[in-house]
């Protein structure tokens, strides 16, 4: 990362703008656009109108601001750059919560530097430097900046403690693939003795900040896109915590696990012991 601290704080600044400018659409958006407009790899899987509104909104807005730098998004073509530095966007994470009226849903906005910027970035090999996850409901901004550190609403964010497996508030999700879901309940089966209390709150991305703001002890979620985790993944390690995947490698689509070093290991032993990451 050959940015300068300023730089990244300007591309901060960026994340959270965009993010709130669609944040606020998708927001007086809901009351008239509530309607599954289609559904994508499965019937669980649907998309809104306004998860395509406020995806053109981010791509004209950074059109405008950045033109040099590529766009990948969940709702649209991955848009390649010269600058390369990526926008990865994410409209509406929490769709499901969005069409029941559910308030945890959030936009989310990064800007990651990556080894090939004229194709789309990866997880594994990306370096995140900035990102805001904005949940419109309730008005909470998350922001982080490569080595600036986390903030909700301007105020620091720290991850809590190490604390044992059995006293941790664990949140996860499911992706939409039915057949993975098979494999996911049953590592939840398997989880649930063995924790306090486990959360599935619906946004990816707002789990990942509630491990950052220490509403949640840790996160694990298979099936992750890049756009799930890009800013999401930041604001964790910024405030402290880990993020990984499993058997030593990077956060990736396989499984992404997060929470504070001297606790997300026991988690990370047990998802491996339990084949988590396969799909049999
Ligand atoms: C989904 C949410 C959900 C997670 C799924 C994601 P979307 O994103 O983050 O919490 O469990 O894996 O696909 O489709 O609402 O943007
Ligand atoms: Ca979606
Ligand atoms: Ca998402
Ligand atoms: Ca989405």
């Amino acid at each position: 990362n050959a940015l300068s601290p300023d730089q990244v704080r300007e591309l901060v600044e960026t994340a959270r703008t965009l993010a709130q400018e669609a944040g606020e659409l998708v927001r007086e958006g809901r009351r008239r656009h509530v309607g599954v407009a289609a559904t994508k790899s499965s019937a669980q899987d649907v998309v809104t109108a306004m998860d395509l509104a406020s995806e053109a909104l981010l791509r004209r807005r950074l059109a405008e601001l950045r033109p040099d730098d590529a766009i990948l998004g969940e709702e649209e073509a991955f848009r390649p750059g010269t600058s390369g530095i990526t926008w990865v966007v994410d409209p509406i994470d929490g769709t499901v919560n969005y069409l029941y009226g559910i308030s945890a849903y959030a936009v989310s906005v990064a800007a990651v530097v990556g080894p090939d910027p004229t194709s789309a970035p990866d997880p594994a090999t990306w370096t995140a430097v900035a990102g805001c996850v904005f949940a419109p409901e309730d008005g909470r901004t998350f922001t982080a900046g490569l080595g600036l550190g986390a903030s909700l609403d301007g105020v620091r964010l720290h991850a809590n403690e190490p604390r044992p497996l059995i006293d941790s508030l664990v949140g996860t999700g499911f992706g939409y693939v039915a057949t993975r879901r098979r494999v996911q309940g049953r590592i939840v089966a398997e989880l649930l003795p063995r924790v306090r209390d486990i959360r599935r709150v619906g946004s990816a991305a707002l789990d990942l900040c509630a491990v950052a703001a220490g509403t949640l002890d840790l996160y694990y979620e298979r099936g992750l896109q890049p756009w799930d985790l890009a800013a999401g993944a930041l604001i964790a390690q910024e405030a402290g915590a880990q993020v990984t995947g499993l058997r030593g490698g990077p956060a990736q689509e396989s499984m992404t696990v997060a929470g504070p070093a001297g606790r997300i290991e026991e988690l990370r032993s047990l998802l491996e012991s339990l084949d988590a990451d396969s799909d049999g």
